[in-house]
């Protein structure tokens, strides 16, 4: 689908316009992250083995036993696509300061609609429940007002039900795109579908 003006706008954004709309510090449960906003191509390649290292981690179990399989080499190319953009947060008091949460996203068109679609939302076992999540999602939306953007977008697993509690209590519903809407329950190939599409409105 042809990109809109919008769409095309927001692409040239650099990851410095981009970070004046995200706080360059989050505090939640007595720690202190620090927030940096990247390009793929601004990450070294230890932040990028890093932004891995997590994926894997919470990700394998679901990868492995989902339609989708496990594939390092596809995964990787759309993590580190040019168009991807990061939010990262790195613990200031843990020492080294690596990476403990991060989301992908792009712009993209999506059904007629400019959106801001959300390829990873990740947060280490030992920072969850802090708020990281919740405040890495609000930051997609605010940066997506920013740039005109119509809603935030994602894919997630059924089978991940912790996700998909977090993204229903953060207002996500359903997309009308997703395999398991009701508009699309006639067909029974999408309908046996393993993930959902789940979207929020951005207001602007
Ligand atoms: C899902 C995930 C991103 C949530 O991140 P988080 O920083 O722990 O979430 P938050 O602290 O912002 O949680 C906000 C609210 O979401 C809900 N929530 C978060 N995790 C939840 C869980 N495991 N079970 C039920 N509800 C949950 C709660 O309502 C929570 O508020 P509360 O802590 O005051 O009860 C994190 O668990 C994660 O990285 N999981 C593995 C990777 C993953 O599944 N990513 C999503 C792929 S689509």
């Amino acid at each position: 689908m042809r990109a809109s003006v919008a769409i095309r706008k927001a692409n040239k954004a650099t990851a410095t316009e981009l970070a004046g709309f995200v706080p360059a510090t989050y505090e939640a449960g007595g720690h202190r992250f620090s927030i940096s906003v990247s390009t793929a191509s601004d990450l070294s390649k230890h932040e990028r083995d890093q932004v891995w290292r997590l994926f894997e981690e919470n990700m394998y179990d679901f990868y492995h036993t989902s339609s989708f399989g496990w594939n390092p080499q596809s995964k990787k190319l759309e993590m580190f696509d040019p168009r991807s953009r990061f939010i990262i947060a790195r613990q200031d008091d843990a020492c080294p300061s690596n990476i403990v949460a991060y989301t992908i996203f792009r712009f993209d068109r999506e059904e007629y609609q400019d959106v801001v679609y959300c390829y990873e939302l990740q947060v280490s076992k030992h920072a969850r429940r802090c708020g990281l999540g919740r405040w890495l999602t609000l930051s997609l939306a605010t940066i997506g007002a920013n740039w005109g953007m119509e809603k935030v977008m994602l894919t997630v697993f059924k089978a991940n039900q912790s996700a998909l509690s977090f993204y229903t209590s953060a207002g996500f519903l359903i997309d009308e795109s997703s395999p398991d809407h009701p508009a699309n329950s006639g067909d029974q190939t999408l309908d046996t579908c393993d993930y959902s599409i789940l979207s929020i409105p951005i207001s602007s």
